[in-house]
């Protein structure tokens, strides 16, 4: 990832970018890749939350298991990553699976030799059965697809999408509330360039009853392309700049990072620490809410929130990928 992204018109959202490859789940995910929210049902967005909570039995007693053995799963990050890589890792191992992990490809693959993306595609199912990209470029990870004939996992595509992120912040909020219907969600932060509140919006729109808050300061409101999805979808939602409008009323406090990587420095200056959560703001909110963030944070919830009980970003939230990883990997490899 770098700032060389800037600028080349790799920022634009590719919601309505007509890919190929993005094929409806219909209930059946094997050998299908996973590129984008819009794949999912609502009846599909269920079948991985079933299959999760087995994953969970499994994960959580140290159940071996082979439903995965003879397997190979590639990583193929070009960005930096803790959670979404380790616990794909943690995921494909647990099922039995083997993993091939290029972090760094421009620095550790023959990437650095001047390889295009294609040929390395090409290299990676000759050895394995998925592949699983994290890329800054938008457009890059559908491309991928496209020349792959292995099913490719989005693990986060520049400014665009991150549909594990918000799989596993769906389950997160179902197990919570037991209900996937009439929450209220505040997305708060930088909005504009955070790919998984893209995903993310875009799965609670799927569900009956669901009131989204967008709080954000004005320069990266909501990206207009999520905003007219869910205004085709008749999504109740709204945008402020002040989080005491719509707090006291809020089931879930979605916190974001300032995506300094995507972002000019000027801008970077002027917003990043502007909108941040402490006791006093989480305390506001209802004794049942809960506080998440996809996480890294980079000083946007103070470190008193840690011991908040709403606060579940450093336990159940980032435990819960590994369960839904461990699905989506059995499910796309057609063994669950
Ligand atoms: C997020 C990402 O990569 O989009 N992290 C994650 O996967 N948990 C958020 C971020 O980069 O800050």
């Amino acid at each position: 990832m770098s700032r060389a992204f800037l600028g080349s018109g790799s920022l634009e959202l590719n919601i309505n970018m007509n890919y190929s490859t993005i094929k409806a789940i219909h209930g059946d995910f094997t050998g299908k890749d996973i590129l984008s929210l819009t794949q999912f049902s609502l009846q599909d967005i269920q079948t991985v939350l079933k299959k999760a909570d087995a994953m969970r039995k499994l994960a959580d007693n140290n159940t071996p298991s082979d439903a995965l053995k003879g397997f190979v799963v590639s990583l193929l990050f070009f960005e930096p990553s803790s959670r979404t890589f380790s616990s794909f890792c943690s995921a494909a191992q647990r099922l039995g699976a083997g993993t091939i992990e290029i972090r760094d490809p421009h620095n550790v693959s023959s990437i650095a030799k001047g390889e295009t993306l294609e040929d390395t595609m090409h290299t990676l199912q000759s050895y394995s059965e998925a592949i699983i990209i994290r890329h800054p470029e938008v457009g890059a990870i559908m491309k991928a697809a496209e020349v792959s004939s292995v099913p490719v996992i989005n693990a986060g595509e520049g400014v665009d999408e991150h549909p594990t992120q918000a799989l596993l912040d769906i389950y997160t909020i179902k197990e919570t509330f037991k209900r996937l219907e009439n929450l209220h969600i505040i997305f708060f932060g930088e909005l504009a360039h955070y790919r998984p509140v893209n995903s993310l919006a875009k799965a609670l729109a799927l569900f009956p009853k669901m009131k989204l808050s967008f709080v954000s300061p004005k320069e990266v409101k909501l990206n207009e392309k999520v905003r007219d999805y869910l205004q085709q979808k008749n999504v109740h939602f709204g945008e402020y700049n002040d989080i005491d409008t719509v707090i006291a009323d809020a089931d879930v406090l979605y916190v974001t990072r300032v995506k300094k990587e995507f972002i000019p420095a000027s801008l970077y200056k002027k917003i990043q620490g502007l909108y941040a959560v402490d006791n006093k703001m989480a305390n506001k909110m209802k004794k049942s809410s809960i506080i998440m963030h996809p996480l890294p944070r980079a000083g946007e919830i103070k470190e008193e929130v840690d011991s908040n009980p709403r606060a579940v970003y450093l336990r159940s939230q980032m435990r819960y990928g590994l369960y839904v990883r461990m699905a989506l990997l059995g499910l796309v490899l057609g063994k669950l």
